[in-house]
């Protein structure tokens, strides 16, 4: 008989944080970067890697389709791509694991074949990959799913121009794995433009790429024959653990600097920090946040980038539900983001969701209860609420936290939380 581990966060709150916290790699720019190294016929080194599981899985998979991987530190690994032995991504694990249809476009890319296991809908609702579909089928690949898998092949892929009907961070870095290599130019209209695409983009031009306008809706991929590689490339810092480390340090009304950020890609947080009486001094690279009096209301509605990311909604929410006066959130990215509020609840939030909206009734304080995280960024927001909340709060189902967030619990002691990892 097996013996089951149970871990919890155990917090024990009203402590103002304090300190420096230093900001990880972005894990939505490594978990493409990740799959785009299958593109490269040769060798690369990767810096500034989160050390998170879906970083580790990543590298698991790349393994098994043949890619060497060495891991110089914790952080960096050497990629040798030169020999990859399968189209065939793992179907069970990649079934279920959301980034793992960056596989899709970067086989078909580099093999002119790919099968993945592809996952349904998952705890923020339906996400659907039809637009990912689309960019494949235009570039001339036959795509099919079956069974839930995805399979992917094409004779030859053709540069064409590809006009997104939803502005989509994961279609427009598939279309752009899948055209990399394509004969001819690939024009993508309506793309998304989250620093991860930039990063993305960057990445493969460093590699022999010939990518221009990302970070604008209109990017332009000139195939190439190949991607050479033997080149190092960092990964961009992660705006959303910078975005959540800012929203703690204001709910804990704490004082912190926040390093290793690039303070241009927080601009809608610090916008929304400051218009609810928060303080920012942004400079370059990295930040201070603090509080210096009650917080105020105010109405938020998640957008694509630049506008307010639905990755720290969340987070954003638990902030609201303890500022002064009547809040309203509106999210327009996923069905279903608002499971958190469940959670808020028993901790004493005043809180109605319905659909996409939700209202927020501020009050004075929470108070600690047991919780359980319902996917990656609500378990981040819990953890801020505990921070904040009166008494002790246990956090269960950790694994989404820690599939994005790199020592989370020991980032959050150094600024002075006081945060447990229990096992039972
Ligand atoms: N959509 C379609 N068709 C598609 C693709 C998307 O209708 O083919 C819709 C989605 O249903 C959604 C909207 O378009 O309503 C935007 O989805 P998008 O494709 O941009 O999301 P994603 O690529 O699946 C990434 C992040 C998410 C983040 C969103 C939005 C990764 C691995 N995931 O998802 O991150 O919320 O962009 O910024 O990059 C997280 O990190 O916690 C997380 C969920």
């Amino acid at each position: 008989m097996g013996v089951y581990i149970l871990e919890k966060l155990v917090i024990t709150g009203q402590t103002p944080l304090k300190g420096e916290v230093v900001i990880s790699g972005a894990k939505n720019a490594a978990v493409a970067i990740l799959p785009a190294t299958l593109l490269i016929n040769g060798t690369c080194t990767i810096e500034n890697l989160p050390n998170i599981s879906d970083v580790k899985l990543y590298c698991d998979i790349l393994s098994q389709l043949g890619v060497k991987i060495d891991w110089i530190s914790e952080h960096e690994i050497k990629v040798d791509s030169r020999n990859i032995n399968s189209h065939i991504a793992p179907l069970d694990v990649t079934r279920k694991f959301r980034a793992s249809y960056y596989l899709i476009g970067a086989l078909l890319g580099r093999c002119r074949k790919a099968q993945v296991g592809i996952p349904g809908g998952c705890n923020l609702g339906n996400r659907p990959i039809d637009q990912h579909i689309k960019g494949f089928e235009a570039l001339g690949a036959n795509v099919e799913v079956l069974q839930g898998n995805i399979t992917a092949t094409a004779k030859n892929l053709q540069g064409t121009s590809i006009y997104m009907d939803v502005v989509s961070v994961g279609a427009t870095m598939n279309i752009m794995l899948a055209s990399v290599l394509a004969e001819g130019t690939t024009i993508i209209d309506n793309a998304a433009k989250e620093p991860h695409i930039v990063d993305l983009a960057n990445f493969l031009n460093t590699m022999g790429a010939d990518i221009r306008g990302a970070g604008t809706d209109v990017i332009k991929i000139r195939g190439v024959k190949e991607l050479t590689g033997n080149a190092t490339y960092s990964i961009v810092p992660d705006q959303i653990e910078a975005g959540t480390f800012m929203l703690a340090a204001l709910a804990s009304k704490g004082d912190i600097v926040v390093k290793n950020c690039i303070t241009k890609h927080l601009e809608s947080i610090i916008a929304k920090i400051e218009e609810i009486g928060g303080n920012v001094d942004a400079n370059g690279d990295h930040l201070r946040v603090w509080y210096s009096k009650p917080l105020t209301k105010a109405n938020v509605k998640t957008l694509p980038y630049p506008g307010f990311p639905t990755d720290l909604q969340p987070q954003m929410g638990v902030v609201l539900a303890q500022a002064k006066g009547t809040s309203i959130i509106n999210e327009s990215i996923w069905e279903s983001r608002f499971q958190y509020t469940d959670e808020l609840r028993k901790m004493g939030a005043n809180i109605t969701a319905q659909g996409k909206t939700a209202i927020f009734e501020g009050v004075e304080q929470l108070s600690a209860a047991p919780v359980s995280a319902s996917d990656l960024r609500a378990g981040a927001a819990l953890i801020i609420a505990g921070i904040s909340a009166k008494g002790k709060t246990e956090i269960y189902n950790l694994n989404h936290i820690d599939r994005g967030y790199e020592n989370i619990e020991e980032k959050f002691r150094k600024l002075g939380a006081k945060i447990e990892r229990v096992s039972e």
